[in-house]
């Protein structure tokens, strides 16, 4: 299927273009329409639609769980790709959606490898908030550079049921799970050497209550958090790759120039417009001689000397940004926010929503060769700015073509979904609250809802083991 015949791939120590060869992105088939929900909140109207920039959120009913929705995602990502599950030899799960303090949702996940008979699969989850799918990345990533290798593919699913109490933060929710395939020769290639990582102690979000899906969340201190870090993880990227254009002599000031997009972690779309405005101020910083005159920077010389940790909540500075980063801000990032902005903040696959979104909406020409910028952020905290390059190669044999057919239909998807009333959505989070760990227990809501070959709860048992089937009249995700 992909080009990485194990023999040739082998003969050399250090496999080549080490990265992601198809993506699967899983959301759920329902949705609450957000500007409904501000009436129904009796929020003042646009503060969820315009202030956070949040049109719809996606969630699940009581059918679904952390284990069905990285089935469906991984399940789905093989079929399409007509892989065999003996031909994947590491399978990682990042999420935040605890629902058993020992089993992973690796060792759930291990039923669909059962009829193959491969259980030589190594990886098991990782947990750091909506940073837990990025390490199971580059757990996968230094997999397949190490000396453990053994020419099969690694398999990443990030996924999370991302669900608040009721109050400012209830719409910043979502729900779904991004699987990734991982090997070499890949279209969407890892750039070496180029992670800029921050992580720190902070109780900006967190789960302390085992018997709650709800985080205590401080949500301007999470703010904070999150600039403080894009700040920091940007400032560590920047000087690796000026170091690495020091070594090849290339004499040249690195800028968000040189990204053809920038994608983020979204909690809401509005914080990434303001991030990338943030980055141009990075930029601003870093620039030895910045022209004030004309360009970008035109008429910002009084902001020279603004100290960052210092310019989180300054209403000028993030003005004066967001206006000097527009035309940045539409070619480079807003494409990118088309799956958070439909189906809100997913945690750990929302990133990857977004990488998806930039695949689905742009031709084969406009996404080769493009360096692209990724700034995946978890509370906690930790948090890494890195860079993936898009192939040059445009023939069938790079992939490329693949990929982006897989993401095609990702629009289609998302307006084929089931608007719910807002009162509707609130009964099934009072539903959720009064089943979460409840041992036995059969799910009530209708499983004709969900989207066909999706994976769904039937009961938990009185030992609280969870037992899954997958919906009917499955499509055949293998017919184009
Ligand atoms: N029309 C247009 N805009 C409006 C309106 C309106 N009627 N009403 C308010 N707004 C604007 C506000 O001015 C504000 O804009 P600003 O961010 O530019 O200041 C924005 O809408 C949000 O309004 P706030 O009053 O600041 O919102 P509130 O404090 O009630 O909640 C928050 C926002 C903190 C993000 C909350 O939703 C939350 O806690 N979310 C979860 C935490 C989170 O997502 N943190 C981010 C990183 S960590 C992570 O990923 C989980």
């Amino acid at each position: 299927m992909f080009e990485s015949d194990p023999a040739s791939i082998m003969a050399t120590t250090w496999p080549k273009d080490v990265g992601i060869l198809a993506m699967e992105v899983y959301f759920p088939s329902q949705y609450v329409d957000q500007a409904d929900l501000e009436s129904f909140d009796g929020v003042s109207p646009g503060k969820y639609t315009e202030g956070l920039g949040q049109a719809r959120m996606g969630f699940c009913s009581d059918r679904e769980d952390i284990n069905s929705l990285c089935l469906t995602a991984v399940q789905r990502l093989m079929e399409r790709n007509r892989l065999a599950y003996d031909s994947v030899g590491r399978l990682e799960v990042g999420t935040e959606t605890i629902i058993d303090k020992s089993k992973s949702v690796k060792t759930v996940l291990m039923q669909l490898f059962e009829a193959c008979g491969n259980t030589d699969v190594e990886g098991v989850d990782t947990i750091n908030a909506c940073y837990g799918g990025t390490a199971a990345l580059f757990n996968a990533v230094n997999w397949v550079e190490s000396t453990y290798w053994d020419g099969r593919y690694a398999l990443v699913v990030a996924g999370d049921i991302a669900v608040y109490a009721t109050g400012s933060a209830r719409p910043t929710g979502g729900a779904g799970a991004v699987a990734m395939l991982v090997g070499a020769n890949a279209p969407l290639v890892f750039d070496r050497g180029l992670r800029g990582t921050h992580m720190k102690h902070v109780y900006d979000f967190y789960k302390p209550d085992m018997l709650s899906e709800y985080p205590v969340v401080n949500g301007k201190l999470s703010i904070e958090c999150y600039l403080s870090a894009l700040d920091r993880c940007y400032s560590v990227y920047r000087d690796k790759i000026q170091a690495q254009w020091k070594k090849e002599s290339t004499d040249k000031h690195f800028s968000l120039e040189d990204f053809g997009f920038v994608v983020f972690h979204t909690p809401y779309c509005k914080l990434v417009q303001k991030s990338l405005a943030r980055l141009m101020l990075n930029d601003f910083h870093s620039n030895p001689n910045p022209n004030t005159e004309t360009g970008p920077f035109a008429g910002l010389e009084a902001l020279r000397d603004v100290k960052l940790e210092e310019t989180y909540f300054d209403r000028d500075v993030e003005k004066a940004f967001m206006k000097a980063s527009t035309e940045l801000f539409e070619h480079k990032t807003k494409p990118s926010l088309l799956v958070s902005n439909q189906n809100g903040n997913m945690y750990c696959p929302s990133v990857y929503g977004c990488l998806a979104s930039v695949i689905a909406q742009h031709t084969l020409q406009q996404l080769s060769g493009q360096k692209i910028g990724v700034f995946s952020y978890g509370s906690g905290l930790a948090a890494t700015f890195y860079s993936l390059t898009v192939t040059q190669d445009s023939t069938p044999s790079s992939g490329l073509d693949k990929l982006l057919a897989s993401q095609s239909d990702l629009k289609v998807r998302l307006d084929s979904r089931r608007k719910v009333p807002p009162a509707v959505f609130a009964e099934n989070m009072k539903l959720r609250e009064e089943v979460h760990h409840l041992a036995s227990y059969v799910p009530q809501s209708p499983v004709v809802d969900l989207f066909p070959g999706t994976w769904y709860l039937t009961q938990v048992d009185d030992q609280h083991r969870r037992i899954y089937t997958r919906h009917a009249n499955d499509k055949d995700l293998r017919s184009p």
